[in-house]
């Protein structure tokens, strides 16, 4: 049976688009899977170390000569990674925060790109053959020809990263323009509206 794993990362609860848009992938796509299973990863409740000595001596070491220390160290990123080796499809839901990502998904991916595991180290990507959806929500517009267009570094960093480790199928949904429901000039499911349909084509995908 097929398995969406759907990582969430932003802290805005149910003031947040990105995990509505991503609730909406979720069901859709659910539909489209009777019997899937779905793995929710949600980083504002997952306690993630940044990755620090231990770590990386541990990610250059085999697992057979790990010290506790490098066991303890590399156990999250462990978990994570085979989290996401079991998927076969992926939604991340995230906001974009100073034109790039939260720093709670940055440590996300510190943990799932691990040479040897994700990656072969002349550079080949080891998660192979999965389907990934991103959901950007933001207070500007970044979509092509948009002024800001170029500032949006979170989608061409997300996908060269994925990229790297092999998730080259990604499908991107911009939802931009937010900032018009704190500023009083849209409201939550009219901003919801504009974005749903894009969402439920990815989902079907
Ligand atoms: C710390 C912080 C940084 C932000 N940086 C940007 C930014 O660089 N560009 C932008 O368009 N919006 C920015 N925003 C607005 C968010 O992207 C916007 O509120 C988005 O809807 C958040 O996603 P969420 O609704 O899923 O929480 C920022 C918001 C916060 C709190």
């Amino acid at each position: 049976m097929p398995q969406l794993l759907a990582i969430e990362s932003s802290p805005r609860g149910d003031y947040s688009i990105s995990r509505k848009l991503t609730a909406t992938f979720i069901a859709d796509w659910k539909a489209q899977h009777p019997g899937g299973t779905v793995v929710l990863r949600d980083l504002m409740k997952t306690t993630l170390p940044f990755v620090d000595l231990p770590w990386i001596l541990g990610a250059y070491t085999p697992a057979e000569q790990h010290s506790p220390e490098m066991k303890q160290a590399l156990e999250i990123s462990n978990e994570l990674i085979a989290e996401l080796m079991a998927a076969d499809a992926i939604v991340l839901g995230t906001s974009m925060y100073n034109f790039s990502i939260p720093a709670v998904l940055k440590a996300y991916i510190d943990h799932i790109v691990r040479v040897g595991v994700t990656f072969t180290p002349s550079y080949e990507g080891l998660v192979k053959g999965k389907k990934a959806t991103i959901i950007l929500a933001s207070g500007g517009l970044y979509t092509p020809g948009a002024p800001a267009e170029g500032y949006n570094v979170a989608i061409s960093y997300l996908k060269q990263v994925l990229g790297f480790i092999g998730i080259t199928d990604v499908n991107v949904v911009l939802a931009g323009g937010t900032a018009a429901i704190d500023m009083g000039k849209a409201t939550l499911p009219e901003v919801l509206d504009q974005f749903e349909p894009a969402v439920s084509q990815a989902a079907k995908a």
